[in-house]
């Protein structure tokens, strides 16, 4: 007899684990299918946690996060601290925000390709997901007029910018409109910035800049470089806190506490210059791929304008991008992620690059492809 329920049920594997898991089996991997900044968190963020492990108990926290950080990201957002919900990583803040927003069967839109998370998720809350089918003529992002189109008008909807997998960030004037078009109509715009503080030259504004009745979703794990400390937060409207501690207090109870006191040290200047060297690095890991893949035949990629990623169309070389990263892997110890998991109707003609490795191993992979692509 099974007890697995009917919606886990119907979660989806996310593929690039099964990707990583193989690529760790070999001592030539080069990792390019996470994104997972391979540097460590600042200095002086280490630095505080060897201190706060020593000299405090470090028990539960407030659910909602001490008030210090929620103080930092409130300046760092130019938001409320009152309207700052610290998470376990984003992930915690979007199954508790969904559980907060949505009902079982609540509609709500996200863009194809799209992070794959907030469909599995949505998928195991028995949410109604519309997929919203994105392309390059809209530089893989949702417009007023796609959203429009969806009727009855959807309970929520979430932007992605910079996004992940393309790494496009939406135009300003367009996520004014989005934002002025859910006002309208009574939508919650739900706005993903977790890679806000990555992007190369094209300006990227918060949705909270256009609405105050916007979601902002962001994380201490990319721009940051901590991931496994697991921090994330919500600034959300005054009438979603209390639901939102309400859950979260019996989600989580609270936020891990070392991570929360260390993290006071990552918004300092100190920290921010580090912080910023990282973000040159990936713009130097950047330049080499859109100088080398074009020239060996695989250039028909989304602007990346921010983040560490590059979604590039290889339907000129397979129908099974799968099995094609699972052959790439198997003949030169290359790992990438396959765009299925991102999209499952048209994943399988596009591959995803994470560049947030050193220089050396994105040259030696742009040599390995090279070779094997003849
Ligand atoms: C777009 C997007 N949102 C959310 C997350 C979740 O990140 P975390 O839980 O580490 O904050 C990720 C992770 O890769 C992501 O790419």
């Amino acid at each position: 007899m099974s007890f697995i329920s009917e919606r886990s049920a119907t979660v989806a594997p996310f593929r690039v684990m099964k990707i990583l898991g193989a690529a760790h089996k070999r001592d030539d991997a080069l990792v390019l299918c996470v994104g997972q900044p391979a540097t460590s968190a600042p200095t002086p963020v280490i630095r505080s946690a060897h201190h706060w492990l020593d000299a405090h108990t470090l028990g539960y926290t407030p659910t909602l996060g001490i008030p210090e950080l929620r103080q930092k990201i409130a300046e760092y957002h130019n938001a409320n601290p009152d309207n700052v919900v610290v998470t376990t990583g984003s992930s915690g803040a979007f199954v508790a925000l969904f559980l907060a927003v949505l009902d079982p069967g609540d509609t709500i839109v996200m863009t194809r390709p799209g992070y794959p998370a907030y469909r599995n998720t949505l998928a195991a809350l028995g949410a109604h997901i519309i997929d919203l089918p994105c392309g390059p003529d809209t530089r893989f992002q949702p417009t007023v007029d796609k959203l429009a189109h969806i009727q009855p008008t959807p309970r929520a909807v979430i932007v992605t910018s910079p996004d992940n997998p393309t790494g496009t960030i939406i135009d300003l004037e367009e996520l004014r409109r989005i934002a002025g078009w859910c006002e309208e109509v009574g939508c919650l715009l739900i706005s993903d910035e977790i890679y806000h503080g990555i992007s190369y030259g094209r300006p990227c504004a918060s949705a909270r800049d256009y609405s105050h009745r916007a979601v902002t979703v962001g994380s201490l794990s990319k721009y940051f470089s901590m991931t496994g400390w697991r921090l994330g937060w919500l600034i959300v409207p005054d009438d979603l806190v209390e639901p939102l501690e309400n859950l979260e207090a019996n989600l989580a109870l609270c936020p891990p506490a070392i991570s929360q006191y260390a993290a006071l040290e990552a918004f300092t200047p100190e920290s921010r210059v580090e912080l910023d060297a990282h973000v040159a690095d990936y713009a130097r890991a950047r330049d080499v791929l859109l100088q080398e893949l074009p020239s060996m035949g695989l250039g028909n990629f989304a602007p990346p304008d921010g983040g560490f990623y590059l979604y590039i169309d290889i339907s000129h070389l397979t129908d099974d991008s799968e099995q094609w990263c699972d052959q790439l892997l198997h003949d030169t110890g290359v790992a990438i992620a396959p765009g299925v998991d991102f999209d499952p109707i048209d994943g399988h003609k596009y591959v995803r690059v994470s560049f947030c490795v050193s220089l050396e191993t994105i040259r030696a992979a742009c040599d390995r492809l090279r070779q094997w692509l003849g």
